[in-house]
């Protein structure tokens, strides 16, 4: 009986729900292009449904109104609400802001701070190992006419290091950024690469990243959708304490940590 249990519910995410998603270009993207592509993101923050037919566009409004897809849209305006206050205190003590932002896909929230960006007082650096990304978010910057954001193509696990990335450009961030990345990778991952973070900072440097403490789509996640490597799409999902503790231990200080409505979606910020 279990056994029958499972095979149907196998049958009905790995083939019914699969397909049906494939209508939309959310499901498409996140069913056959790679559930981690930046591209996807771009269209969940558009928040504009398109898909095949009618039935395609109505399956990506469904997918774009779920409460998970509310809690990504909101981490963006919070990681960029903090990078706006960060900019705008540094400027007023005469300092520049340059953000290094890993695994960027189209950088949004970075975009969205074109007029920070245009006056100068902000650069940024993204870095993404799919090619697709990189040309993505430099036509947006292109279209948008934004200055001062830079898209390149590297994966940030084979930098070796962060420091040596830095002989590579001509000037060292005092803000990094990680947002949609540590969510992949197991812990010990995520802790040198937050160390490596840490070296790398200058004091007073800030890091800033995203984490999911659960979602609604979880198993919807897992079952029906696939990376870009083809494997099922599996996730680590951490608490609030968890990061507090990792930052603290790091040695980073005023640790500050919001929470969405949906008790989903965390951006954690912390100073050199
Ligand atoms: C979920 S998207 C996040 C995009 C963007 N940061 C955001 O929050 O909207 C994850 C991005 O990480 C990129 N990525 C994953 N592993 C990476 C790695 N090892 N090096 C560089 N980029 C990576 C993917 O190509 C993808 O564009």
């Amino acid at each position: 009986m279990k056994k029958l249990f499972v095979f149907l519910d196998n049958f009905l995410y790995r083939v019914i729900i699969r397909n049906f998603l494939k209508l939309s270009k959310l499901g498409y993207g996140f069913v056959v292009t790679g559930a981690e592509s930046g591209a996807n993101f771009e269209h969940l923050y558009n928040n504009r449904p398109e898909g095949k037919f009618i039935v395609g566009r109505y399956i990506d409004k469904a997918l774009l109104n779920l409460p998970a897809a509310h809690a990504t849209r909101g981490r963006k305006e919070d990681l960029k609400n903090v990078l706006w206050n960060e900019i705008h205190n540094n400027e007023l003590t005469g300092k520049k802001t340059r953000v290094l932002d890993l695994a960027s896909g189209g950088a949004r929230y970075l975009r969205e701070l074109s007029d920070e960006h245009k006056s100068g007082i902000v650069e940024s650096i993204c870095i993404d190992r799919d090619r697709k990304c990189v040309l993505l978010g430099r036509n947006l910057v292109k279209t948008e006419g934004i200055e001062n954001i830079k898209f390149f193509r590297g994966d940030i696990f084979k930098l070796k290091h962060l420091q040596e990335f830095g002989g590579k450009i001509t000037w060292r961030p005092n803000v990094i950024v990680a947002s949609g990345l540590f969510i992949y990778f197991n812990n010990s991952t995520v802790e040198n690469m937050l160390k490596e973070m840490f070296d790398f900072l200058p004091s007073g440097g800030l890091s800033v990243f995203s984490s999911y403490e659960t979602l609604d789509t979880k198993k919807l996640m897992r079952k029906a959708m696939s990376t870009s490597s083809g494997q099922q799409w599996t996730l680590y999902y951490r608490k609030p304490e968890y990061w507090r503790k990792l930052l603290y231990d790091i040695g980073f200080q005023g640790v500050n940590i919001t929470r969405d409505r949906w008790q989903m979606n965390n951006i954690c910020s912390a100073r050199k």
